[in-house]
Formats: C-alpha cells, sequence, structure tokens
C-alpha cells in the first residue's frame, strides 16, 4: 500500500489563504452542522513544565473517501529559543480500509491556514457589509494568518493592532502593510482596539481575560479564537450578556474548552441560550448578520472537520502535481 509523504514546502506551494481553501472549509462546517460527521471529543496533553499543549483532533465526514487525523502542539517557550510556538502534522487515513494515505509534515502550516479561514467565514456571515477599520489583538501566527484572511472576505482600509511585546508589533504592522497594502496603527490598548474597529479579532493564548463588555458598540463584530483550551480566556465572560448573536464553530467543544466554557461557568449563558454554529449559516439554517447595529460573537475553537477538509485538498492537488515521496 502507497503511501505519500508531503513535506511543508510541497504544503505551502499548494495551499494557500484562497477562495478555493475557503470553500473547503466552508463544506467541513456545513457537514458537521447538517449532522454529517463524526466528531470525537479533542484529546489534549498538557506539558506544563515546558508550557506546553498537544492536541489530537479527527472528523470523519459522511461519504468522503479519506479524513484527517491530526497532531498539534503549542509550546510558548519556544520563542525564547527562535523556533515558533505552534508545531504539527496530519495523517490522512483511506476511509474505506482505514490505511494510511498520506503524511503531510506541514509543521503546523495547514493548521495555520484552516483556522486563519475559520476567522474569514465567521466575519462573511457576521461582520458588517463594509469595515473601514479592522483590529486584531496579539502579534503572532495567527494574528498574520486572520488577518490574512479576513482581508478575503472584507477589504478593509485600515488595521489596528494591540499587543504586549512592542518590537514584535513593529515588525507586524511593517509585515502587513507590504502585504495587504492598507494602513496598519499600532494601538494604545485593547480598549482602543475594540471601540474603534467593526470587527476584532482576538489572537492570544492569554489566560487572563482582557475585553470588556462596555468598550462594545453597535455594529461590532468580534472573533475569538485564542482560547482553545479551558485555561485561556481573552474575553470577560460577561461580554456575552451584552451580545446580540453568539456563534461558535462547534457548540460542544466550545462550551468545553471555548470563551464560552467561562460563560457557562459564570451563569452568564445556559443550556437555553441561543448559540448558532458557523455550519448553521453557511446552510442557511439561520440568518448571517441581520442588521447594521448587530453586535456578534464567534468563538472559535477549532474542529476536527477543518483539518479533513484541508488535508484533503492538499492532498488532491498534490497528487494532481506529482508532488511528494511515495513510499
Ligand atoms: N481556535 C483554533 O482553531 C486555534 C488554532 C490555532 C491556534 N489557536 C490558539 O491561538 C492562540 C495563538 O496562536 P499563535 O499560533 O498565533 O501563537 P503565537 O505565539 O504565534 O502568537 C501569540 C501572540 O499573542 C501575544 N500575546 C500573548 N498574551 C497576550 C496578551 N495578554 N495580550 C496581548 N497579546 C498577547 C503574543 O505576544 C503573540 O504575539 C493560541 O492560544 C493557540 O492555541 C487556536
Amino acid at each position: 500500500m502507497a503511501i505519500s509523504i508531503l513535506n511543508e514546502t510541497d504544503l505551502r506551494n499548494i495551499i494557500r489563504m484562497d477562495q478555493e481553501s475557503l470553500t473547503a472549509v466552508e463544506e467541513g462546517f456545513a457537514k458537521l452542522s447538517a449532522g454529517l460527521a463524526e466528531v470525537p471529543p479533542i484529546l489534549q496533553l498538557m506539558v506544563p513544565e515546558n508550557n506546553g499543549e498537544l492536541d489530537v483532533k479527527t472528523a470523519y465526514i459522511k461519504g468522503m473517501d479519506s479524513f484527517a487525523v491530526k497532531i498539534a502542539a503549542g509550546f510558548l517557550n519556544n520563542h525564547e529559543i527562535g523556533l515558533s510556538t505552534g508545531s504539527g502534522m496530519m495523517i490522512l487515513i483511506n476511509s474505506v480500509t482505514g490505511f494510511p494515505k498520506a503524511i503531510l509534515l506541514d509543521n503546523g502550516y495547514l493548521t495555520d491556514v484552516r483556522t486563519g479561514l475559520a476567522g474569514a467565514i465567521a466575519a462573511k456571515y457576521l461582520a458588517p457589509e463594509h469595515v473601514k477599520i479592522a483590529g486584531v489583538i496579539g502579534s503572532g501566527i495567527q494574528s498574520r494568518f486572520q488577518i490574512e484572511a479576513l482581508y478575503l472576505v472584507r477589504k478593509f482600509l485600515r488595521l489596528l493592532v494591540f499587543g504586549i511585546i512592542p518590537e514584535d508589533v513593529q515588525i507586524y504592522a511593517e509585515e502587513m502593510r507590504q502585504k495587504l497594502g492598507v494602513e496598519v496603527f499600532i494601538a494604545d490598548s485593547y480598549e482602543q482596539v475594540v471601540r474603534e474597529s467593526q470587527v476584532v479579532v482576538t489572537t492570544t493564548p492569554s489566560t487572563k481575560a482582557f475585553i470588556k463588555s462596555n468598550w462594545l458598540h453597535a455594529g461590532l463584530h468580534i472573533t475569538c479564537m485564542g482560547a482553545d483550551s479551558a485555561n485561556k480566556q481573552e474575553i470577560f465572560s460577561d461580554v456575552f450578556k451584552h451580545v446580540d448573536r453568539i456563534v461558535c464553530d462547534n457548540k460542544a467543544q466550545c462550551l468545553r474548552l471555548g470563551e464560552l466554557s467561562h460563560a457557562i461557568n459564570d451563569g452568564i449563558i445556559n443550556s437555553t441560550t441561543d448559540i448558532t454554529e458557523i455550519g448553521e449559516l453557511i446552510l442557511g439554517m439561520k440568518p448571517g448578520r441581520k442588521n447594521v447595529d448587530e453586535v456578534t460573537i464567534c468563538d472559535l475553537t477549532g474542529v476536527g472537520v477543518q483539518d479533513t477538509a484541508i488535508a484533503r485538498l492538499a492532498y488532491h492537488k498534490a497528487c494532481e502535481k506529482s508532488l511528494g515521496i511515495h513510499i
């Protein structure tokens, strides 16, 4: 049985932050909300002495001939030794035989793309149609992917960024100016980003909330994607009391691991709270933004269907171009 091995360079060449990848990830979310995906709970391993965490995610989408199993690591001390905090790999499994078809040595690149695109999909359905100012908290990897993906669906004119490491924020601002050709301003505070932007993306591994409810304003959309384990939090839980719409990628998972886990533990939301999944927006089961004044929030914890969607697209494109090593 032949197995293909694709390296990071191959994968970066064939998978881009573009409409094709966005459509694949959208299809994954749609299948999830249509009840056509098997998604087991995430296997989450903590390595506290090294400030590290490892997640294994997978999802089988009914009828598809393959599915991904992904190992993703986030080791926060890595930046001290010049490594990115995120890494990982995916294995594509044949859904008929259970045998592996491909090993995708992406070092976390495919996760970065599919996560950025989840943010873009949230914005596609929930952000105001015209966004003048987009805001981002954090200046790391996801800050880059989220904003590049957001630009696919909303051509904002100005980007406001706030981070806690001034040198990193400077580098980030210059890079995004060049990449997107928009004005980039460094904000003085979290508050300034929220008050002045129509769309805000929070992209940090913070364990202390920083977004406050009294900064919300009409027409604001927030995507919070940094908190993907129960010890992380970017949004004070009472924010969920003051928004008009709560959306997430996977309700059960977000209530366990995302911002929604804090909101439910603090009694801000309960089992009767109306929470929409992104897939329901894609399928038209529930409407996207209803009016210019709505305040919306989307909690993203990352779902196996995104990994299966992007890994399958990568494998398909690699086969077309005869890329990789075959053993
Ligand atoms: N939801 C998902 O699907 C998903 C997918 C990938 C990563 N993540 C999570 O997203 C987070 C960011 O990942 P990354 O790869 O961009 O990490 P990264 O280390 O590259 O970047 C994190 C950034 O956040 C900044 N930061 C940290 N604490 C902050 C604070 N309190 N206020 C402002 N800025 C702060 C850091 O300076 C850095 O710029 C992590 O928690 C990661 O686990 C979630």
